[in-house]
């Protein structure tokens, strides 16, 4: 069988290899085979396989297989560990980090993210631990599924990370404010109108604004013609600001968040698309005006797996929410599948279709 593997040394230098049929694979009592449906990219599986995820991920000295999001079937169980919770034919979704069940991501859930350190999911079959694994919903194709597990469960933490499981953020009174229209961004806007929240999103293009507008957007802003964004979320609320900010620019725009966040509000950091930099008096004048507002900037780092059930089971499952999905290339155009998503042409999700 096939299956992709990287160096970290670019998209171009991608590379299918031949390994052997999985019958031969030896379960331990707590692993499942899973034969992996779809696979949906994220802006990190790019950034890793390009060798420009920050300096924590050195190229490994073997090759590796990369991506991190994946649905499949049970297609064999390991022992009685992990037949306590799995059956044959069973429909699951990858977890980014097997072992991030509850809390925060730990340094060593973060040590055993899919994709890298841990081999990834471009691949025919791949053996994962019982416990990190997700149970799809019936109505859920394989495609929707496979965007739950980094985009979905990051925007539901930003959403939800200062409330206790079960009671999620409801309401038009909490404004929510996205930066872009990628896979997190678009999750977000799903389920912020799922939970009656007002949702202002920002994209670099009029028609994407518009789409959002169909997926129930109540404000638009176009960052390129509207540079000074802030000020229009400021009129947009009277003055109010945003309650939540979905902090996907990193540096380039993490000034203008501060000054359209609502005094008390949080401003989540989630990526640097803008870069990063160490701008001193940037940085000193950032941290004057939260003090002002009285809010604050939470690094959201994924999310646990009761987290994501929560997701599933809050707005998911009950209004039958399916995923905002761009494009879906074949297994054979991994290469093409993330160059289409480096480009930022995509607008939601981007998937490799693997069986
Ligand atoms: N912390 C975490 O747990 C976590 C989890 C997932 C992702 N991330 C990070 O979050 C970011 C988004 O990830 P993704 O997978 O959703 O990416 P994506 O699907 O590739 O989306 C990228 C989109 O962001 C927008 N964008 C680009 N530069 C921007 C800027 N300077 N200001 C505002 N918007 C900008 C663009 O939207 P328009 O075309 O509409 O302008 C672009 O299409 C990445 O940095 C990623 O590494 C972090």
């Amino acid at each position: 069988m096939k299956e992709w593997t990287t160096l970290l040394d670019g998209i171009k230098q991608l590379q299918l290899r031949t390994i052997p049929e999985p019958s031969g694979i030896e379960l331990k009592d707590d692993e499942v085979l899973v034969k992996i449906s779809r696979v949906a990219l994220n802006h990190r599986d790019a950034k890793i396989i390009n060798g420009d995820f920050g300096g924590s991920y050195k190229a490994p000295s073997n090759r590796i297989v990369p991506a991190s999001d994946a649905s499949g079937t049970i297609v064999r169980v390991g022992g009685a560990a992990a037949a306590a919770k799995w059956r044959k034919n069973d429909r699951v979704l990858s977890l980014m980090r097997p072992t991030h069940l509850t809390g925060p991501a730990t340094t060593e859930a973060q040590a055993a993210g899919i994709g890298i350190p841990q081999p990834g999911v471009l691949t025919k079959y791949r053996v994962f631990q019982s416990s990190g694994l997700v149970a799809i919903p019936d109505y859920m194709s394989f495609e929707d599924a496979s965007t739950l597990p980094t985009a979905a469960t990051t925007a539901w933490m930003a959403l939800n990370w200062d409330r206790g499981i079960g009671s999620p953020r409801r309401g038009k009174d909490t404004v929510v404010l996205i930066l872009g229209t990628g896979g997190v961004a678009i999750a977000g806007l799903q389920q912020a109108k799922s939970l009656g929240l007002t949702v202002i999103i920002t994209s670099s293009s009029d028609a994407k604004l518009e789409r959002a507008r169909q997926l129930g957007a109540d404000y638009t802003i176009n960052y390129k013609t509207i540079t000074d964004w802030a000020t229009e979320a400021l009129r947009i609320t009277a003055g109010k600001g945003a309650d939540i900010i979905f902090e996907t620019g990193g540096p380039a725009t993490m000034a203008q968040s501060i000054q359209c966040v609502a005094a008390g509000g949080n401003i989540c950091a989630i990526g640097v698309l803008s870069g990063v930099t160490d701008d001193v008096q940037q940085g000193q004048a950032n941290g004057l005006n939260l003090i002002r507002k009285n809010a604050a900037i939470k690094g959201i780092n994924v999310g646990p797996r009761d987290r994501m059930e929560e997701m599933i089971r809050e707005v998911y499952q009950p209004q039958q929410l399916h995923a905002v999905i761009d494009r879906v290339f074949a297994f054979d155009e991994a290469r093409e599948a993330l160059q289409y998503l480096y480009s930022g042409s995509h607008f939601g999700k981007v998937i490799i279709q693997v069986e």
